[in-house]
């Protein structure tokens, strides 16, 4: 088995220096907390995977349970740690983190007294902030590592790679179930991940979806016993993780020949789909790259005979969004959400399709945002008496229930994009969209 590259390591202090001149604190102190491992209920001495909060991972590129970065403008970083105890050398090989002992953390703070504070990553226990000044402070923060450095860059392309092996394992096992052998949602997911792992991998980025005819609709499904059919959609949504900075990718395939609306429905969210990537420009404003995908969709729709009217009221009215109920995607890296959200004093909007936009921000230079345009046939929605009333006149009603009862699912197609001065760099176009 081929040896898997290093991640490269961060240059923490040009991080540390970076977010020191966004935040330019004056006489605010600010603490950054690792968070602590949370215990599974019920489950006795045992406890969910740690992972350290993004805030504090990025500040520091340690999964330090417990630990916390203080910061003085007066007086710069200091990094609190506690000490490994002799349980957690014997049972899981825990190494002491560099830093100063936690303890010192108190008198660091006396020392301080009367300062406002801010209270990045998990909150610490007994220290109260300045509510105000941590939603600056973390608005600050958030904006400044919106651009991702080169070691950012390079895990995600690590990433990326060590995805492409489990999707084109996937794709085996599909090409075999079209042709006629018992392959089950979880086999793909199996196999898909086996790769990740061997090609790299230290976790999956997210939990991996995998969905076969109707289970394609369901937008976070699990992987289950269900057999792929010939002639079925299958959408699968994973991707590897390496040293914190991940892959958040999207094919819907065909288990075989599939029929003309399956087609037709994968034509159009292609084509938003490609349009879209080609609008993650600096300066765009995700909102507009949003609508424009929703628009491109609903004329898709139209031409579909499953909407009837014009595009953009259809999109208006939220007529398109019973086929494209969630936003076009979110910033990808230090983690599947990364440093997503919304320029201070925009609100979330509460409407269908709106009120699951995971960002609304302008994208800027070295931004990486996912694109992940969906059109679904989701009974929920679909046989939700509000909805169909609202959009009586909208909608093909008859057309609609009939694609719902054949089990037609919904196509999503999901990439993850680097937006450079010199126009979109496509991180995850390598894995291909199609069987063969
Ligand atoms: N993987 C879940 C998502 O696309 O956001
Ligand atoms: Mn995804
Ligand atoms: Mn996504």
């Amino acid at each position: 088995m081929p040896q898997s590259p290093t991640p490269p390591k961060p240059d923490l202090a040009a991080r540390r220096a970076n977010i020191a001149k966004a935040l330019d604190l004056k006489d605010e102190l600010l603490l950054v907390g690792a968070g602590e491992a949370i215990g599974i209920p019920g489950g006795m001495d045992q406890t969910y995977p740690f992972l350290a909060h993004s805030e504090y991972f990025y500040l520091t590129d340690e999964e330090c349970e417990g630990g916390v970065v203080a910061f003085d403008p007066k007086s710069g970083w200091t990094d609190f740690v506690p000490e490994v105890t002799q349980a957690q050398r014997v049972w899981e090989g825990r190494t002491q983190v560099p830093g100063t002992p936690l303890p010192a953390l108190a008198a660091w703070m006396a020392a301080r007294r009367g300062r406002p504070i801010a209270m990045l990553g998990s909150k610490l226990p007994g220290i109260t902030a300045d509510a105000a000044k941590t939603t600056t402070i973390r608005d600050a923060f958030t904006h400044a590592r919106r651009p991702k450095d080169a070691a950012e860059i390079a895990r995600m392309k690590l990433a990326v790679a060590a995805s492409l092996p489990g999707y084109a394992a996937a794709r085996r096992v599909i090409a075999e179930a079209a042709a006629g052998k018992a392959v089950t949602e979880r086999d793909v997911q199996t196999e898909m991940e086996a790769e990740f792992f061997r090609n790299g991998a230290t976790r999956t980025c997210y939990s991996s979806l995998v969905g076969a005819g109707s289970n394609a609709a369901i937008l976070h499904v699990d992987p289950s016993s269900r057999l792929l059919k010939p002639g079925d959609l299958v959408l699968i949504d994973a991707g590897a993780e390496v040293r914190r900075y991940g892959a958040d990718v999207t094919r819907t395939y065909f288990c075989g020949p599939v029929d003309s609306v399956r087609q037709e429905l994968y034509a159009i969210v292609n084509r938003a789909f490609d349009r879209a990537i080609a609008a993650c420009t600096v300066g765009a404003e995700w909102l507009d790259v949003h609508f424009a995908a929703a628009t491109d969709m609903a004329d898709g729709l139209v031409q579909m005979g499953v909407l009837k009217g014009n595009a953009t009221a259809l999109v208006e009215s939220d007529a398109a969004a019973l086929f494209f109920p969630h936003g076009l995607g979110h910033l990808i890296g230090l983690g599947v959400r990364d440093a997503s959200g919304r320029m201070p004093g925009r609100q979330q909007s509460t409407r269908p399709g709106l009120s699951k936009l995971r960002m609304d921000i302008p994208l800027g230079a070295g931004y990486t945002t996912t694109v992940e345009p969906g059109l679904y046939f989701i009974a929920a929605l679909i046989n939700d008496p509000e909805n169909r009333t609202k959009h009586k006149d909208a909608v093909n009603w008859p057309l609609v229930d009939k694609l719902l009862a054949s089990g037609i699912g919904g196509v999503r197609i999901e990439d993850n994009i680097h937006v450079t001065p010199a126009g979109p760099e496509n991180l995850t176009g390598g894995i291909p969209r199609t069987i063969n």
